[in-house]
């Protein structure tokens, strides 16, 4: 049996919930799931309050997903309006800018409340009605925040897009939804160098086929280039404008968010999110699994381009009227120690970042975090891919000097929130372990033959969900089908997450890891299929085979087997020009770190890649490939495996 380590006694003693209190509202939630969720629901402000609570189906073919489907409500109005009698003047956001030596900004719930309005009012002023989408491309800057929470106020969709997304991948996001309105920046500042977003953006509305407005944020004051009729500064339309904006009524099941994220097939799919589950549900894991209490200072390293950024830096937060940290940079400039220097400075209580961050500081040595004083942490957090055990001792000994309960919060882009983590106060946590379902989630472990549930443990499997929760995707942007066809036809009558897991003999939950073609790269999701399709974009490719092997840092890298069109040379300038041309074509965290050229590629006599044993030799595990009667021609692997890359 792993190690557990239980809470301090006195923080389970003044937690939101201990043990017993966790297995009394777990069992309640999965009881009676409508008492559960009608007693839980009120923690927001309704403006017509719901009197239905879960109406929810998971009947391929009929999958339908409505909670709280009568009640109406503003999430801004709930973010930020309802705290104004009580905490106008409480910091709601701290924003700590890259540049180490500038001055962090403190925003107030009032000061929120105001920025908010202003950008609601410019959006409208920009055409910009309910239901109409809006995208996102931005630096880690306050303004993010506001635009989300505008768009919120009145009613349209937001649709955020990683700052670090290439242009084409920007200009398919802004076609994919037809926004009305891409809200930017200048540039983006992130660890001493500037991404020009602005330029980005401008070479993406070459091929935006719809009649799409820019609103631009000065940043960094660079000098851009403003497309006259087009491009509106922030600064500029917010000076023409009230600081008032009535947010609008909305349905609990009208559409928050859409936010693409990659799957095994095709292109990335559109994940939509509504507003009164979401809200329920974001609010509430941010204060148990955190254990956030009030005047506490919150910190979530996510990008708000990613679900993390959205449920925990903005939604989740704000709706308990948190204080919320916002960290333009990164954890390496201007040296190992700025994590934990911010933690210092702003007196941090709660930290949450992903295992590729803690294991790339670890390698950097203890000093950079002994020096400082991390004596406000209480609770630490990781999220986006499993963390070795390594990672996890190193950040609870070192970073939380034994102190700091560790939430390993497994969740999706798809789920909203967390789904499975131990509570602070009340699992002794093992490293490594997911724990314990969050309340109202019913994991399940099933045969992934068979697809028969497998109630005993110890045991392992595919991971599947049986019931609906509150934050639950309901649909992809334009295609119910796919939805239904990803998340709902391998398994019937479940929700599939993609992802393995393990139960141990006590029944804790483990995850291993997807068993789709998704490989996790530094905790960002890449779809194999769209690094493959960016390949053989490329005129001088035939065929590409992309999968995951094991990356110190990253967790996983990406690996991909490349077939040349007949007269094309094998060079090594290829290579780096193909790795740039991915680059260019996704973004930086889609470019391959290995390519291997494949002559041949291993292929069954109906033309099937066989990528199970494409993936052992990128691991290095070629010793073990199994079955290779069925190929047409089992010479290539000899090659393969001679000309491998990873040794
Ligand atoms: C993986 C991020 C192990 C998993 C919130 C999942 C994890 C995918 C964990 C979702 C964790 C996330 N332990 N694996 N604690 N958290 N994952 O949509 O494979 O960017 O399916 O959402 O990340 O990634 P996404």
């Amino acid at each position: 049996m792993s190690n557990a380590y239980a809470p301090p006694a006195e923080l389970a003693a003044n937690a939101h919930a201990d043990e017993a209190k966790y297995n009394e509202m777990y069992a309640a939630s999965v009881a009676d799931p409508d008492a559960f969720w009608a007693e839980h629901g009120k923690r927001i402000d309704w403006i017509k309050p719901f009197t239905k609570v879960k109406n929810t189906r998971f009947d391929f073919g009929d999958v339908s997903i409505k909670w709280f489907e009568d009640g109406t409500l503003n999430i801004a109005a709930n973010c930020i309006d309802r705290h104004l009698a009580t905490r106008g003047t409480q910091t709601a956001i701290i924003w700590e800018p890259d540049d180490p030596t500038a001055e962090a900004q403190h925003i107030t719930y009032q000061q929120l409340h105001a920025h908010v309005c202003k950008m609601a009012n410019v959006l409208k002023d920009m055409g910009v009605t309910k239901g109409d989408r809006v995208v996102l491309y931005m630096p880690m800057i306050p303004q993010a925040a506001y635009a989300m929470l505008a768009c919120a106020r009145i009613g349209a969709i937001h649709s955020v897009v990683f700052g670090g997304f290439s242009p084409d991948a920007l200009a398919a996001r802004v076609n994919g939804c037809d926004a009305k309105v891409v809200v930017t920046a200048d540039e983006a500042p992130r660890g001493g160098r500037n991404t020009p977003l602005k330029t980005n953006a401008d070479k993406a509305f070459e091929s935006v086929t719809g009649d799409t407005k820019m609103l631009v944020v000065k940043r960094t004051g660079g000098d851009i280039p403003m497309v006259e009729g087009r491009d509106v500064w922030l600064h500029e339309a917010e000076a023409q404008v009230s600081d008032e904006c009535p947010p609008e009524e909305m349905n609990a099941e009208d559409p928050l968010f859409i936010l693409y994220t990659s799957g095994s097939t095709g292109a990335p799919k559109g994940v939509v999110h509504t507003t009164g589950g979401y809200i329920v549900y974001a609010s509430m894991t941010h204060q148990y699994v955190f254990d956030y209490k009030d005047g506490d200072v919150f910190w979530c390293t996510a990008d708000v381009g990613w679900v993390t950024g959205h449920s925990y830096i903005v939604y989740g937060p704000l709706a308990n009227g948190a204080t919320t940290l916002m960290f333009e940079g990164v954890p390496t400039y201007p040296d190992a120690s700025r994590f934990w220097q911010v933690c210092e400075e702003h007196k941090v209580n709660q930290f949450y970042t992903a295992p590729t961050a803690l294991r790339a500081l670890m390698g950097q040595g203890d000093n950079y975090v002994t020096k400082c004083d991390l004596s406000s942490l209480r609770i630490l957090g990781t999220v986006g891919e499993p963390i070795n055990p390594e990672a996890w001792e190193w950040y609870y000994k070192v970073v939380g000097g034994s102190r700091c309960p560790i939430v390993d919060t497994w969740w999706q882009t798809e789920t909203g929130g967390h789904m499975m983590t131990p509570l602070p106060g009340a699992h002794a946590a093992k490293p490594g372990s997911a724990m314990k379902p969050f309340f109202g989630v019913q994991p399940v472990v099933l045969e992934p033959q068979s697809g028969e549930e497998i109630t005993t443990y110890p045991c392992e499997g595919v991971l599947c969900i049986k019931d609906s929760w509150p934050s639950q995707m309901r649909t992809v942007w334009g295609d119910h089908e796919r939805f239904m066809k990803t998340y709902f036809s391998d398994y019937k009558g479940y929700y599939f997450a993609g992802d393995g897991c393990k139960r141990d003999e006590d029944g804790d939950w483990w995850i291993t890891g997807r068993v789709d073609d998704v490989i996790n790269v530094s905790g960002h999701r890449m779809g194999t299929a769209e690094v493959e399709s960016a390949l053989v974009a490329h005129p001088a490719v035939a065929e590409s085979a992309v999968v995951g092997y094991p990356h110190e840092i990253k967790g996983q890298g990406i690996y991909a087997y490349v077939t040349l069109m007949a007269g094309q040379e094998y060079t090594d300038e290829l290579r780096t020009e193909l790795s740039n041309w991915v680059r260019k074509e996704i973004g930086p965290i889609a470019k391959p770190d290995l390519i291997q050229w494949a002559p041949g590629l291993p292929k069954t006599r109906s033309g099937k890649i066989m990528r199970r044993i494409l993936r052992k030799i990128a691991e290095n595990d070629y010793g073990a490939l199994g079955d290779t009667s069925t190929l047409a021609d089992p010479s290539v692997v000899d090659e393969l495996i001679e000309n491998r890359m990873n040794r």
